[in-house]
């Protein structure tokens, strides 16, 4: 079982200038969470507990006043900076004593998961024992994202911004990866853009005959959310269901509640940290629900 995961929550956000001028994208909201409250419940609805969330040199202090350290939601939450962006594969090698003789899960820190059967999938995920596992999701601008070709549901050729189609499977923001993870990233060397890049690592895994993967269906919705059009979509989206349901997506204490991992009191003091507001009156409402089912 994988019991470790990364979220990687630094990067320019440079497409969404000015916004991300002075405040991390991740930080940025939304409809009415902050973003990264969205690639932390997947975690945490994957039974993840212990998480490594890297951040921007110097943008620490405004993570920590928003996740401090987890405690509320009965999970253990830790940091660490990245100086600049260069590249995803960095989290395993910054990551590296956090890790260490584990298998991990890696999410973008700006990715957005949705779908019925999506826990299900997420649990069958962390199963993995050796290799690595990606998860695909079908788009209709396959040349904006890394690709992957399929024969026989498995992997055979990976593509970064394909110029020319080879295939609309889009590899999502959500890997899942043995611990030779973090030696294999060490070997990689940028590329001309001067970063080191996952479908490098990916390869390797390829290479090896250990890539797997898996695909969101399409009653599952994968966003990414790195233009400022992509914000007001997701945010949309979010209204949409949240309204209509009267359920949150991403609410971080409910997910916990439901895996048992916190009680009424650290809800209790969820309410008090965040204050009188619109998600606290539904954190009340988790609890009152819950004295009833007891
Ligand atoms: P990107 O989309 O590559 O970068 P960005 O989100 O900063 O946006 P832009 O291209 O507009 O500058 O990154 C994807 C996610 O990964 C995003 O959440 C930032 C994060 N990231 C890091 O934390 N460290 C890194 O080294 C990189 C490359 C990305």
């Amino acid at each position: 079982m994988i019991k470790k995961g990364i979220i990687l929550s630094g990067g320019l956000g440079t497409r969404m200038s000015p916004l991300t001028k002075a405040v991390n994208k991740q930080l940025l909201p939304i409809y009415d969470k902050p973003l990264i409250f969205y690639p932390l419940s997947v975690l945490m609805l994957s039974k993840i507990k212990n998480i490594l969330i890297v951040v921007n040199k110097g943008q620490l202090h405004q993570y920590k006043k928003l996740l401090p350290n987890g405690k509320n939601l009965g999970i253990n939450i830790s940091y660490i900076e990245q100086s600049k962006p260069r590249g995803l594969p960095d989290a395993f090698i910054l990551g590296e004593k956090f890790i260490g003789k584990d298998n991990v899960a890696l999410i973008l820190g700006d990715n957005f998961f949705y779908g019925q059967n999506l826990t299900s999938k997420l649990l069958k995920c962390v199963k993995l024992k050796k290799g690595a596992k990606v998860l695909l999701h079908k788009v209709n601008d396959p040349d904006k994202y890394g690709v992957a070709k399929i024969k026989r549901n498995k992997i055979i050729k990976i593509v970064e911004k394909p110029k020319k189609f080879i295939s609309d499977y889009a590899i999502t923001g959500l890997y899942f990866f043995d611990n030779k993870v973090i030696n294999f990233s060490k070997k990689l060397r940028p590329s001309r853009r001067g970063e080191i890049e996952i479908t490098d690592l990916l390869n390797h895994y390829k290479k090896n005959n250990n890539l797997y993967a898996d695909f969101i269906g399409r009653g599952g919705a994968w966003l990414d959310t790195g233009s400022i059009e992509d914000f007001y979509k997701t945010s949309s989206f979010v209204s949409a269901i949240e309204n209509r349901q009267g359920f949150k997506i991403a609410c971080l204490e409910e997910i916990s509640l439901m895996n048992q991992w916190i009680g009424k009191k650290e809800i209790q003091n969820s309410i008090k940290f965040y204050g009188k507001c619109e998600y606290s009156n539904y954190l009340k409402k988790l609890i009152k629900n819950f004295k009833k089912k007891k």
